[in-house]
C-alpha cells in the first residue's frame, strides 16, 4: 500500500490528523472527480429519456450498482441505493409485513440505527428482544448461541451489526445467520464498520439484508446501499421511476433495485461511490485490514501503557476492526476530544456514539472517546495521539 501516495489524493490529511473514520471517512479526489465530471459532461435523469446524456448517466448509475454488487459477491441479490444505513434498516422495518407477537432479535451493542427502527414496530405488537454477550459485554459480541437462546418460533428477524462502532467487536454473522435460518427467521447484516474494512461476501455471510454506508468507505455523504436476497419487502417510497405500468386503478412496480428507488437518486453520490470502491479495490479490502490491524495494535499498546488510561473493547490481535474505544480516568471524554483537536489536530469522537443502551449497559454514563483508522493513517499519527493523551493527562 502507498500510503503517500493515497495521502496525496486526499488533501485533508495533510492538515489534519483524522481519527473519526467510524463516523465519516474522507474521499480522495478520484471521488470527487467522479462527481464533477458527472456535473459538468453528462448531467442528466436516470431511467427517464432515450436522449444521449440520458443513456450515458443511466449506463453509469447502472454500472454503480454492478460494482457494489461485485464489492461483496452479491450478483445473486439486489443492491438499493439509500441514503446511509439508518434509512435502508427503516426500509427493511416498514418494508416486511409482520404480526403481533412477532419477535425481532438485535443487541444491546447494536447502533441506534439497528435499534430504533424496530422498536418503532412495538405499537404493532411486535416484540423486541435486545440481547446482551453472555460473555464481558467490553470485550465480547454476541455469540451464534447467545442468538440461539433468544431465537423461538415467532422470532422473524435477527438484525445484528457485524463490527461494533463503540468497541471494534466482531461478531459472527455467519453463524448467526445460520442460527437464524434454522428457526425460519430472516437475518440482517449492519455491515456499516465492517464492509469498510474487511473483505465481505454476502454469499459466505448467509444474510437476507446487508446494508453499509457509502460514506465511510471514501464514498459522498448522502449514499448508502441496502443489499438483499430476494426482492421481498415492500418499497418505503413509491412514485415515479419504479414502476412497470401505471393506470388510474393502480400500478405495477419494475424488478430490481429501481422498485425501491422512488423519485430521482442522488446520481452524482452514486457515482462517487463507485469511484470510491474502485478505489479501494485498487489498493485491495485485505491490504487496508492488514493495515489497519497493525495501526490498531499499537494504539492499543500505547494506550494501555498509560496507567490513567482504559481500553473499552477487546485486546489487540483478536477479532476486531480498528475502532479503539477508551476512558480517561478523572476525565470526560469531550474535554479529551477537545483538546486532541485544540492541541493536536486529532480529530477523534466521543460521547456514546449513537450507542446509549450500551454504554448504560457498560455503566459510562459519558461514554468514551473513541478512535477509528482508516487506509490513510500512519504510525506517526498513531503515535501522536498516544503522546498527545500521555501530555493531556500529565498538564491536568
Ligand atoms: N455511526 C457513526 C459513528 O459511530 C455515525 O460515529
Amino acid at each position: 500500500m502507498d500510503i503517500e501516495q493515497i495521502r496525496q489524493d486526499i488533501p485533508l490529511t495533510d492538515e489534519f490528523i483524522y481519527l473519526d473514520n467510524a463516523s465519516t471517512s474522507l474521499s480522495p479526489r478520484q471521488v470527487l472527480d467522479a462527481m464533477y465530471e458527472y456535473e459538468t459532461h453528462y448531467r442528466a435523469n436516470v431511467g427517464r429519456g432515450v436522449h444521449r446524456l440520458s443513456q450515458i448517466t443511466g449506463q453509469l448509475y447502472w454500472d454503480a450498482h454492478e460494482t457494489v454488487n461485485s464489492f461483496i459477491n452479491g450478483k445473486d441479490g439486489t443492491p438499493v441505493f439509500v441514503r446511509n444505513c439508518t434509512e435502508a434498516i427503516n426500509m427493511v422495518a416498514r418494508g416486511l409485513t409482520f404480526e403481533t407477537g412477532d419477535e425481532i432479535i438485535t443487541t444491546v451493542s447494536d447502533h441506534h440505527s439497528n435499534l430504533l427502527p424496530w422498536f418503532t414496530l412495538r405499537k404493532q405488537g411486535v416484540r423486541v428482544n435486545v440481547i446482551a454477550p453472555s460473555e464481558d459485554p467490553a470485550h465480547a459480541s454476541v455469540t451464534a448461541e447467545d442468538v440461539s437462546d433468544a431465537i423461538h418460533h415467532n422470532t422473524r428477524l435477527v438484525a445484528i451489526s457485524q463490527a461494533s462502532n463503540v468497541l471494534g467487536t466482531i461478531s459472527p454473522v455467519r453463524e448467526i445467520s445460520a442460527v437464524a435460518h434454522e428457526s425460519g427467521a430472516l437475518c440482517l447484516v449492519d455491515g456499516a464498520q465492517s464492509v469498510p474494512h474487511m473483505k465481505t461476501d454476502v454469499k459466505e455471510m448467509g444474510c437476507d439484508f446487508l446494508c453499509f454506508s457509502g460514506h465511510k468507505m471514501l464514498g459522498p455523504t448522502g449514499t448508502g446501499v441496502l443489499w438483499m436476497q430476494d426482492e421481498s419487502i415492500e418499497p418505503l417510497l413509491v412514485g415515479g421511476g419504479m414502476i412497470e405500468e401505471v393506470t388510474i386503478d393502480g400500478y405495477s412496480p419494475a424488478s430490481g433495485y429501481q422498485k425501491y428507488e422512488a423519485g430521482t437518486p442522488h446520481i452524482a453520490g452514486a457515482l462517487g461511490l463507485r469511484a470510491a470502491i474502485t478505489y479501494l479495490n485498487q489498493i485491495g479490502v485485505e491490504e487496508i485490514e492488514r493495515h489497519e490491524a497493525l495501526l490498531a495494535g499499537e494504539l492499543i499498546k500505547g494506550l494501555s501503557d498509560i496507567e490513567e488510561v482504559s481500553i473499552i473493547g477487546p485486546p489487540a490481535g483478536k477479532n476486531r476492526i480498528g475502532v479503539v474505544s477508551f476512558m480517561v480516568e478523572g476525565m470526560h471524554p469531550h474535554d479529551i476530544a477537545h483538546l486532541l483537536d485544540d492541541q493536536y489536530s486529532v480529530m477523534v469522537r466521543s460521547g456514546n456514539h449513537c450507542c446509549m443502551p450500551l454504554m448504560q449497559h457498560l455503566g459510562l454514563k459519558d461514554g468514551t472517546v473513541r478512535a477509528s483508522l482508516y487506509l490513510y493513517n500512519t504510525q506517526e499519527e498513531i503515535q501522536t495521539l498516544i503522546s498527545g493523551v500521555r501530555e493531556i493527562i500529565e498538564g491536568i
